[in-house]
């Protein structure tokens, strides 16, 4: 078998297209764009580009972006006084504070602290509760996206064997969640799995996110397995390469994601959504 492009760079160029019209109509009967409170700290070069690309989404959609680009030696009191702010500010929809944050700021505090309302990244405590008991909020957007990207493969997810290799925060548990609430039977894999390779092979759908380059060797997968690669890793002759073997796994999956284009452009598009959301729910 050769499988399918699951092509994310399409997939979520519909989704914001739609979101566009929905800001359209909404700003057409007079009413505020929704606007997305972007939070960076310090001077990490991914993170630059990775705001930059999400503040050019915003523009496309006409969703207003509010930046706030800080020192990389700002206090952790002074970001949590931005963060209540922001969280208190009428027009602010949605808050989203760029992970890795400078060693000297707790993370799980901050995250914490902004209202789970307009938590568009769904990293708060509250909306991950929420997902675990299958009632979601603002959901996690990497998972999110690739549960999209699993609904144009036109296979259902209920009662298939999903297994997910790495165990994140940000990714591998929102996404065996994502996963259960769709009603697969799910298996987390983690650093001290003892067999991989035996439990990847027993996945109708294989998740990958552990940041290992090419991690997951294509004779692992099974015949007709659907593949998603959330990682994106650059090696040392500058390619760009995914969590999985891409070539190998492709001759034996129904469907497969590229690295680059694949879940990447989706993570995006689903903080757009969220961001609309976010202010729908708010406008009641
Ligand atoms: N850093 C890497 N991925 C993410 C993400 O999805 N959201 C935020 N806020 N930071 C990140």
């Amino acid at each position: 078998m050769t499988a399918q492009i699951l092509d994310g760079k399409a997939i979520s160029a519909d989704i914001r297209a739609d979101l566009t019209q929905q800001v359209a109509s909404l700003t057409a009967q007079g009413q505020r764009a929704p606007c997305l409170a972007v939070v960076l700290v310090g001077d990490d070069p991914a993170s630059h580009v990775y705001v930059r690309n999400k503040e050019r989404a915003c523009e496309q959609i006409g969703i207003r972006s509010l930046p706030h680009r800080l020192d990389s030696a700002t206090a952790e009191t002074d970001l949590i006084e931005l963060i209540d702010t922001l969280n208190e500010a009428e027009d602010v929809d949605g808050i989203l504070v760029q992970l890795p944050l400078p060693a000297h700021i707790d993370a799980d505090r901050i995250l914490g602290r902004i209202s789970p309302a307009k938590d568009v990244d769904g990293f708060h405590p509250s909306n991950i509760g929420r997902l675990l008991q299958r009632r979601p909020g603002l959901r996690p957007c990497t998972p999110y996206g690739v549960i999209k990207m699993l609904e144009r493969t036109n296979t259902a997810v209920a009662g298939k064997r999903a297994v997910v290799v790495g165990a994140s925060n940000i990714v591998g548990r929102p996404m065996a969640m994502e996963l259960l609430l769709a009603n697969a039977t799910v298996t987390i894999c983690n650093s001290k799995t003892r067999d991989l390779a035996e439990e990847v092979g027993r996945a109708e759908i294989v998740v990958a996110g552990i940041g290992k380059p090419e991690f997951v060797r294509g004779d692992w997968i099974a015949e007709g397995a659907v593949v998603i690669d959330v990682g994106i890793n650059r090696l040392d002759d500058g390619r760009l390469v995914g969590d999985v073997e891409f070539e190998a796994a492709a001759q034996r999956a129904s469907w497969i994601t590229p690295v680059p284009g694949g879940v990447g452009p989706m993570t995006i598009a689903m903080l757009m959504h969220n961001t609309v959301e976010a202010y729908r729910a708010r406008q009641v």
